[in-house]
C-alpha cells in the first residue's frame, strides 16, 4: 500500500465477503460498481424468483454473473464471484458435497423472518439433520456465513444481533474446525463475542456500519436508504466497530452487504432493507480509515484479512484513489447509492 498523505492512495484489489448481485436486469446494472474495486466478492445466495440452494443452481447464477460480468465489462475483467448456497432446514450433507463439487466455498444463513428473503429462512440451528449439515460443511472445508440475528417476540429489532449471539458462541465451541462468520456484525456485543471465540470465527463489518446509528434512519425523519438489517443500533456500538475495523485484527475484515434494490422500493410504506454502497466503497472507507487516522489499516482490512481467513491468495491488482472532492449522484440506473447528493473527499481513478 502506497500512501501520498492528502493526495493518492495505491492499494491491493480488495475482497468484498458480502455483496448481493440479485438477478437480471439488476444484475447487469450493479455488478459493474463491484468489480472496479473487487477482484473476489462473496455472492450471496437470498435471490428471487430462483434462490440458490444446490449445486445446479451455483453452477446457474456463476453463469449469470459471468454472463453480467462479459456485457458490462472488458472480457479482461480482473473478477470472480465467489460462490455460496443458503442453508435452509431441509438441506443436506448431500447437498453440500454437490454444492461444493459445483464450486460453492461457503454456505449462509438467514435465520427465518430476519432480513430480506428469508421468509424460507433456518428454524432451527440444533437439529439433528442441521447439525450433519454442519459437520459436512465443516467436512469439505466450506464455511459457514451466518445472518447473526433472532425474531423472537418481544425482541426490539436493535436486540437481535444480541439474541442471536448464543447460538453463535455454542456452534463455535460444537464445530472448532468450521471456520465461521458473523455477517455484518453491528454491535460491541457482537464484536466482544468474536473477539473472545476461537480463530475459527470471524465477522465482516460494512461501510455503512461505520458511519450510522440508528438516529440516521429514524432519528430526523423517516429514512429509507439507510434502512438495514442488522439495523444500525447506538454510539457505543458505532465506536466498537470503528475500533474493531481499524485494530488490526484479522478476525475483522470488510463484507460490504452492499443490497441494491429498486428506489420505488425503499420507498414505500414497507420499504425494503438493504443500502447499495458499491459506487462509494472504496472512497467512503478511505475517508472513514483516514478520520480516524488509521489510512495505514484500511489495506489489511479489505484485502488481506478477509482472504487470509479464507484461504485464499491475496489479489495482485491495484486501485487508486486521488483526493479529488465529488458529489454522489442522486440516482444510479434504477437504484438510490448509499451517501446520494452528499460530497465524498476521495475518488477512484
Ligand atoms: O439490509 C440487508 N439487505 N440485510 C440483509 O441481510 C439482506 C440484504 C438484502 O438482501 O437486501
Ligand atoms: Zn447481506
Amino acid at each position: 500500500m502506497k500512501i501520498i498523505p492528502n493526495e493518492r492512495i495505491t492499494m491491493r484489489r480488495f475482497d468484498d465477503l458480502h455483496c448481493h448481485f440479485r438477478l437480471n436486469p439488476l444484475l447487469t446494472e450493479v455488478l459493474p460498481y463491484t468489480t472496479r474495486y473487487a477482484s473476489r466478492a462473496i455472492a450471496m445466495p437470498n435471490t428471487r424468483p430462483r434462490a440458490i440452494l444446490t449445486g445446479k443452481d451455483v453452477i446457474w447464477y456463476r453463469n449469470e454473473i459471468m454472463k453480467a460480468l462479459e456485457v458490462s465489462s472488458d472480457s479482461e475483467a480482473d473478477f470472480e464471484p465467489l460462490m455460496t448456497i443458503e442453508i435452509r432446514d431441509n438441506t443436506s450433507s448431500k447437498m453440500i458435497e454437490e454444492a461444493c463439487r459445483a464450486g460453492a466455498i461457503a454456505g449462509k444463513v438467514y435465520p427465518l423472518g430476519v432480513t430480506t428473503n428469508s421468509d424460507e429462512g433456518l428454524k432451527n440451528f440444533f437439529k439433528p439433520e442441521i447439525l450433519d449439515t454442519f459437520w459436512a460443511m465443516q467436512d469439505e472445508g466450506m464455511l459457514l456465513l451466518l445472518h447473526g440475528e433472532l425474531d423472537l417476540p418481544r425482541t426490539l429489532v436493535t436486540k437481535r444481533e444480541r439474541a442471536f449471539l448464543p447460538i453463535l458462541r455454542t456452534l463455535a465451541e460444537k464445530f472448532p474446525e468450521l471456520k465461521i462468520v458473523l455477517e455484518h456484525v453491528s454491535s460491541e456485543r457482537g464484536i466482544n463475542m468474536v473477539e473472545r471465540l476461537g480463530d475459527n470465527v470471524a465477522a465482516t463489518i460494512t461501510a455503512h456500519h461505520l458511519c450510522l446509528t440508528l438516529n440516521d434512519v429514524i432519528g430526523d425523519g423517516i429514512r429509507p436508504h439507510h434502512g438495514c438489517n442488522p439495523m444500525p443500533k447506538d454510539f457505543h456500538d458505532l465506536d466498537a466497530l470503528l475500533r474493531a475495523a481499524t485494530s488490526g485484527d484479522p478476525k475483522f475484515f470488510l463484507g460490504s452487504d452492499s443490497a441494491p434494490h429498486p428506489k420505488e422500493k425503499k420507498e414505500g410504506a414497507k420499504g425494503s432493507c438493504g443500502v447499495f454502497t458499491a459506487p462509494v466503497l472504496p472512497e467512503l472507507l478511505a475517508e472513514i480509515f483516514e478520520k480516524e487516522g488509521k489510512l495505514d489499516r484500511l489495506e489489511d482490512f479489505t484485502s488481506r484479512f478477509g482472504a487470509e481467513f479464507y484461504g485464499l491468495p491475496l489479489n495482485q491488482g491495484t486501485i487508486t484513489l486521488v483526493k479529488n472532492k465529488w458529489i454522489v449522484p442522486e440516482q444510479i440506473g434504477s437504484v438510490v447509492p448509499f451517501r446520494a447528493g452528499t460530497e465524498l473527499q476521495w475518488r477512484h481513478q
